[in-house]
């Protein structure tokens, strides 16, 4: 990890070059998690550098299984089979919601009590979202003030549910496919809006059967898995800051390699197509169920770009950074039903606002969005990242359009999901 406390980022002529991303965050968690509940040897290669994946990783040898890191995103999961093993202390997710909220559905089938907890961020995010089926399932969840962590979860031989989250979430629905796969019976989750699928698609890269309908899933309890060989493709959201940065210079070219190209991960590339750039996908092939390909992108003028309704859950972890180069866009951008936003690792909605208008930009803040008009030029600032790395990212590539320089405090936070972020920047930006 690097040690960066405060950053700073002066303005850049141009983005160019070609890059590979980390492996993605959402699928290493998943492929780990279920690595855990396959009986017999894993291996992954390029899986997510970041201490999000790593409190996973911890997790998961906490509860019996040999976990072994190598080179290049090497990891080796033994795994035990659906029962795990009663941890001996409690288990740290550090600042990662998905390592608690989907291990939650697995720890809740175990016949044993465990208790996770996080660092002070992950204590403030909302856990009766999966408190609530995971104990119409049959499990006992005592959790903190609020619904809160830490949960103390009392595992149970669960019974399959038909379930309708009110939030549109995978975290929530991979939390009950995963307590569904180990209960009796058929559990069924119905969504609001789709969101990304890389819970359905890895249960399937392991062996087990699930069933897809518009926006509904289900699966049958005591399936068994087989363990998995697979590679990790490229982290989109983390693509999105490059891709981010490339569509506000008028001369950039830029080309991503090995990534991610899910279609509900991939709204983005139509977001910054409507803002103008021209983007080519190309080597597309699928690799375990998921879409993996190169994207090559050149920037150019656009227009207007309104996102909201079930386009804005499929963009959620992208909004910040579209946020904060949407001043520099043609026609600027509004957000709408992006709520969800204030109740991820930070308030990114408020924590998005304050930075821009740091920077000097005209921005509006609805309750559940943004109206941020394009064609203005921005100053370099003091940032704030309140401990958040897709706002210290986000913020690190609207300084490159500032006029002066802008220095990110707390800036190490980029470790979460991608440590080397300031290293592959300055490989891509022209001064
Ligand atoms: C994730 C789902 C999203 C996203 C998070 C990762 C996942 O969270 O913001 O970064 O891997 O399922 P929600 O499920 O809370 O929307």
């Amino acid at each position: 990890m690097q040690d960066h406390k405060s950053i700073v980022i002066k303005p850049a002529r141009n983005v160019l070059g070609s890059l590979r991303v980390p492996g993605d965050k959402s699928i290493s968690h998943r492929y780990a998690m279920l690595a855990a509940l396959a009986a017999g040897r894993s291996r992954f290669d390029n899986f997510a550098p970041g201490a999000d994946c790593a409190s996973t990783l911890k997790c998961v040898a906490e509860l019996g299984c040999n976990v072994e890191r190598g080179e290049h995103g090497v990891v080796i999961v033994d795994g035990l089979g659906p029962q795990l093993r009663a941890p001996g202390k409690e288990l740290g997710c550090g600042n990662s919601g998905s390592t608690m909220r989907m291990l939650s559905g697995i720890l809740a089938a175990q016949p044993f009590t465990s208790t996770l907890s996080g660092d002070a961020s992950l204590s403030r995010r909302p856990m009766k979202r999966i408190i609530e089926p995971l104990t119409q399932m049959g499990a006992k969840i005592h959790a903190g003030d609020g619904d809160r962590a830490p949960l103390q979860i009392s595992g149970a031989k669960l019974h399959g549910i038909d379930y309708q989250p009110q939030v549109a979430s995978a975290q929530v629905k991979t939390c009950v496919l995963f307590a569904g796969l180990l209960a009796e019976g058929q559990t069924a989750i119905e969504e609001p809006a789709r969101t990304r699928d890389h819970g359905e698609l890895a249960l399937r890269a392991f062996g087990a059967e699930v069933q897809r309908t518009h926006n509904s899933v289900s699966i049958h309890g005591g399936q068994m898995m087989h363990p998995l060989e697979a590679y990790v493709p490229g982290d989109i959201s983390s693509a999105a800051f490059f891709l981010c940065a490339a569509a506000i210079f008028p001369e950039s070219n830029l080309v991503i390699d090995g990534v991610l190209l899910n279609p509900t991960r991939s709204a983005l590339l139509d977001v910054l197509t409507a803002m103008g750039s021209r983007i080519s996908m190309l080597r597309v092939e699928e690799q375990h169920g998921e879409l993996v390909g190169t994207i090559a992108l050149v920037a150019g003028k656009g227009r207007h770009v309104l996102i909201e309704g079930a386009l804005t859950a499929l963009l959620i972890d992208e909004l910040p950074v579209l946020a904060a180069v949407a001043p520099f866009t043609t026609g600027g951008l509004e957000v709408r039903n992006a709520g969800e936003l204030r109740v991820k690792e930070s308030d990114r909605l408020s924590a998005v606002t304050r930075n821009l208008q740091a920077m000097g930009a005209e921005v509006e803040q609805t309750d559940d969005g943004w109206r941020i008009p394009g064609g203005q030029r921005l100053h370099g600032a003091e940032i704030a990242t309140y401990d958040d790395h897709r706002i210290a990212m986000a913020f690190a590539i609207a300084a490159l359009r500032g006029q002066g320089e802008t220095l990110i405090r707390d800036a190490e936070c980029v470790a979460i999901s991608y440590p080397a972020f300031f290293d592959d920047l300055e490989k891509l930006v022209e001064r």
